[in-house]
């Protein structure tokens, strides 16, 4: 294993070890997380055991619980506090119950390297099995007892819906433009992002402008891994992702790469419209895709858009004292675009 990750280019084995160190320092507080999801996704009901196994031992990143916890402990807070473990699984349940409606809508088989709850269950099961853990989440997010935390939740989860329901209406228009892109990217993962940071924020009993920071660095750290997102699907693997690769295209998703490319060449626009409408990548499409990307530098683009969005949220980071909570934050942007997973 290790020699395998040291054969690796140096550039990709960095960002994997910084964020070992940023999730070393929360490492109780994590293990707390999983006994919460353990107890918040186990029921009685059988198909339901089956999802609380999902959520649990399924291998996702866990981004958001972490950082509502490095969060509320750069605000002061005592993240180890039972009501703060308790949001930080909530924010995971929320993210997973939005994973599982999300692969029905995109027809996905593959998530978190194993099959996709949708495509073990049918679609009828995953659109309960997602209403079931949203609805855990909130049952859950009542014992804080707080309308202002109710208040978000309750905002963001309308903002993800919306963001998909916006998506859906663009669904295989090539024309798409780049504020209906971001439009969509804000709803259907800053939210969220933005969320964890601000509610860490408030149980560390942060001052309105601290909150307001946390809230843009969540936002603008959002941006970032969305838009590291829609490029990974195009340079990693399904190994890696544990999720099919090139599926935004082929499910009629234009992202940033494709929307820009397109700007400059409109000509293009054909190509992809029989990608879309063949549902598959036939011919060598996928490489004549790639080809165009690499020829214009595209990548190359929306990385640098990234990084921009990576700096605003390092910039928002400047009102909290420095301690290593803080500093771990101010790691995470880059973390989120240097990832290949
Ligand atoms: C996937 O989120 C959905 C997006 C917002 C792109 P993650 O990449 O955080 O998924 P997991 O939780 O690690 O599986
Ligand atoms: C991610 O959208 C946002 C969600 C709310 C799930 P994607 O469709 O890009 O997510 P993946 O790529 O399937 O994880
Ligand atoms: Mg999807
Ligand atoms: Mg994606």
């Amino acid at each position: 294993m290790i020699r395998t990750l040291a054969a690796k280019a140096k550039s990709e084995v960095l960002p994997q070890l910084k964020a070992r160190q940023i999730f070393s320092l929360i490492k109780e507080e994590m293990s707390q997380v999983e006994v919460e999801l353990e107890r918040q996704a186990s029921s009685n009901i059988q198909v339901i055991d089956y999802l609380g196994e999902y959520v649990r031992s399924s291998g996702g990143k866990r981004v958001r619980p972490a950082l509502l916890i490095l969060a509320n402990y750069a605000c002061g807070g005592t993240a180890s506090d039972e009501n703060v473990i308790r949001l930080a699984a909530v924010m995971e349940m929320l993210h997973t119950a939005t994973l599982v409606h999300d692969d029905i809508i995109d027809n996905a088989g593959t998530r978190r390297g194993r099959e996709s709850v949708n495509a073990r269950f049918g679609n009828q099961m995953a659109v309960l099995m997602g209403d079931w853990l949203y609805m855990s989440a909130f049952e859950t997010s009542l014992k804080e007892r707080s309308l202002e935390v109710l208040d978000i939740l309750t905002r963001l989860t309308r903002k993800m819906t919306e963001g998909e329901l916006i998506q859906l209406t663009v669904i295989g228009n090539t024309d798409i433009t780049e504020e209906a892109y971001f439009d969509i990217l804000r709803r259907k993962t800053a939210y969220l992002f933005s969320g964890c940071c601000e509610i860490g924020a408030i149980l560390g009993a942060a001052n309105a402008e601290t909150q307001a920071a946390m809230r843009d660095y969540g936002m603008n750290l959002g941006i970032a891994f969305q838009l590291a997102d829609d490029l990974l699907d195009f340079t990693a693997d399904e190994k890696s992702l544990g999720k099919a690769s090139g599926a935004d295209l082929l499910e009629g998703k234009l992202t940033l790469p494709l929307i820009l490319l397109c700007r400059e060449h409109p000509e293009f626009k054909a190509e992809l419209n029989e990608i879309i409408s063949d549902g598959s990548y036939q011919n060598g499409a996928r490489s004549k895709v790639m080809a165009k990307l690499h020829e214009t530098d595209t990548l190359e683009a929306i990385r640098k858009v990234a990084l921009g969005y990576a700096d605003a949220a390092r910039k928002n980071l400047e009102v909290l004292l420095k301690t290593k909570y803080s500093l771990a934050l101010e790691e995470i942007p880059n973390f989120v675009i240097e990832r290949n997973s």
